[in-house]
C-alpha cells in the first residue's frame, strides 16, 4: 500500500514537472545524447569561436584553462568542475553537449542562450583545453 502511494505521488510529481526542476550534478546522461557525434569540425576557426564563447560565458566560473577557479566560483555552493578532470576528459562529446544544454545545480542551462552550433564549438574548445 505504501509503495503504491509512493509510485502514484512520484508519477504525479513527474507529470507536473516538479521532479526535474533542477538537474543534479550526478544526473544520468541520456544515452541518445551520450552517443552523439560532434557534427562541427574541430578546426582553428571553430576553436576560436569556442574560445570566444568560453571567455564570455564560462570563464567566470570555470576559470583559466578550465581549472574551475574563476572569480565567480567562490560564491557557489557547488564547485565548478575542473574541466581537465579525468572523468570529464572521458565523457563523450555528446555528454558534454547535453550538459551545456541542460546545466547543473549551479550552472544555468545554455540551450536558450547559445545555438546548437555554438554549444558544439564550446565542446571543441573544452577538448582543446584538455589537450594542452
Ligand atoms: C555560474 C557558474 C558557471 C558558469 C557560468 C558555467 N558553469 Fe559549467 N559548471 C558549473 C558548476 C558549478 C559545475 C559542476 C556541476 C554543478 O553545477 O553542480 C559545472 C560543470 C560543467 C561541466 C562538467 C559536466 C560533467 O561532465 O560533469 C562542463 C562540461 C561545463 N560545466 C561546461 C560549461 C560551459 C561550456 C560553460 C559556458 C558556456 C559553463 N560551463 C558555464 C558552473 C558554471
Amino acid at each position: 500500500m505504501k509503495l503504491a502511494i509512493i509510485i502514484i505521488s512520484t508519477t504525479i510529481l513527474f507529470s507536473l514537472g516538479y521532479a526535474d526542476f533542477q538537474i543534479p550534478a550526478n544526473k544520468v546522461i541520456p544515452v541518445q545524447f551520450n552517443n552523439l557525434k560532434n557534427p562541427v569540425e574541430s578546426n582553428p576557426k571553430n576553436i576560436a569561436s569556442g574560445a570566444k564563447i568560453y571567455k564570455k560565458l564560462c570563464w567566470t566560473c570555470h576559470g583559466d584553462n578550465g581549472n574551475g577557479k574563476g572569480p565567480g566560483a567562490a560564491e557557489l555552493s557547488n564547485k565548478p568542475a575542473d574541466l581537465n578532470q579525468k572523468i570529464i576528459k572521458e565523457r563523450t562529446d555528446g555528454a558534454l553537449f547535453w550538459w551545456i544544454n541542460e546545466g547543473g545545480n549551479d550552472m544555468q542551462p545554455f540551450k536558450d542562450v547559445l545555438s546548437k552550433q555554438e554549444i558544439w564549438q564550446s565542446v571543441i574548445y573544452i577538448r582543446k583545453i584538455q589537450s594542452n
